[in-house]
């Protein structure tokens, strides 16, 4: 199999792929800067976002999952209300739309029938869009007004992760243009988070004997699991349960800390794992109530935090990022809890059961 030269010395294309995250950073960061070593991205795009009066996201999985970080970013550094939507219900339940729409299709292949679908629709209504990928070349970019590229390398694993990160970077240095564009005050100098991040994702993945003991010993042999988190985690945990459930096959949910006592709190058994992600000092308390909440109908609770949030040694602690950007690295635990988790339950973590890499039908 030609594919497996490019495995190195790793034994499966989705650790190397996890690994290879701090290279995507630092690449991308190169990529976007322009001979001033200013972040730059095409001026056609940003005067048409700048024009638009509300970006519409369109993607699906993982992708989807990033999009949710990537609102965030747009909204508070660019200042510009942005919706997330998955594409195959958008296609067929659209939304009333604002009159000065833009569109932004975020798909690690560019092959997604799903998405490809609402592009369609988008181009026949001649609304402006530009696609994020990282295959150039892609049907969404050939389809698209625009094209940003990820720059993340091949992507082999049929669980994505570095496409993942890269996504979120892609649309923190895509903000930081439109943002300076607008003559904002800049409050965020994303080229320096991303190397700050680069160093701290390094960091995490030098602790993965952490998360491979925690995945045997927590996870592996369980049933279900649940990642909790309130905001910008919660969009995180989102897709820390979509990764689990990918290549481990244990049943997880990402759920809003808050929420879970609405209904799914039911389904808490002894020793049911239950992972809160813990990166905002605000609702950081509050999920951390829920986690004893939990603790007492008998979860094993685990509990990843940001620097300077944990308490007395509850929790595995991440190195500090800025805040808008802590998708990036609280992400990086729970990728390497799937991997690990699968790898102990035996199975194919690159090719799991029922996946394709990219769907191409509807
Ligand atoms: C497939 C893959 C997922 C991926 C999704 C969207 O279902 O298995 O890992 O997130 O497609 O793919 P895209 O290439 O559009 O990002």
């Amino acid at each position: 199999d030609a594919n497996d030269l490019g495995k190195g010395t790793y034994p499966y294309y989705m650790i190397k792929e996890i690994d290879e995250q701090p290279a995507v950073m630092r690449k991308l960061v190169q990529q976007y800067q322009n001979d001033e070593g200013q972040l730059e991205i095409n001026e056609d795009i940003i005067s048409e976002i700048k024009e638009s009066d509300r970006v519409y996201i369109i993607a699906c999985g993982t992708s989807y999952n990033a999009g949710w970080a990537g609102k965030q970013l747009i909204e508070r550094i660019a200042g510009i209300h942005t919706e997330v939507h998955l594409s195959s219900e958008f296609a067929y339940n659209t939304p009333l739309l604002t009159e000065n729409p833009f569109f932004i299709f975020l798909s690690q292949s560019g092959e997604t029938a799903d998405s490809r679908q609402v592009l369609v629709q988008v181009n026949q209504a001649g609304y402006p869009s530009l696609t994020l990928t990282n295959v150039s070349g892609s049907t969404l970019s050939r389809e698209a007004k625009y094209t940003l590229l990820l720059h993340a390398g091949p992507e082999i694993a049929v669980a994505s992760t570095k496409a993942y990160t890269a996504q979120i970077a892609v649309l923190a240095i895509l903000s930081e243009c439109i943002a300076n564009s607008k003559g904002f005050e800049s409050f965020i100098d994303v080229a320096h988070e991303l190397s700050i991040i680069a160093n701290a994702i390094e960091t995490v993945i030098d602790d993965h004997e952490i998360f491979d003991h925690l995945s045997v010993t927590h996870l592996s042999s369980s049933k279900n699991a649940f990642y909790i988190g309130r905001g910008i985690d919660y969009y995180v945990v989102m897709e820390a349960a979509l990764k689990l459930k990918e290549v481990s096959y244990v049943q997880a949910e990402g759920w809003a800390s808050g929420e879970l006592k609405h209904g799914t709190i039911a389904l808490i058994e002894d020793n049911t794992p239950v992972i809160s992600i813990i990166t905002d000092e605000v609702t950081g308390p509050h999920t951390r109530g829920n986690a004893h909440e939990v603790v007492s109908r008998g979860a094993h609770s685990m509990i990843i935090s940001m620097e300077g949030l944990d308490r007395k040694g509850d929790a595995y602690v991440l190195p500090k990022v800025h805040d808008l950007m802590t998708p990036l690295i609280s992400v990086i635990p729970t990728q390497l809890i799937a991997y690990y988790t699968a790898l102990h339950r035996g199975n194919d973590v690159d090719k799991p059961r029922n996946l394709a890499k990219s769907v191409t039908v509807e």
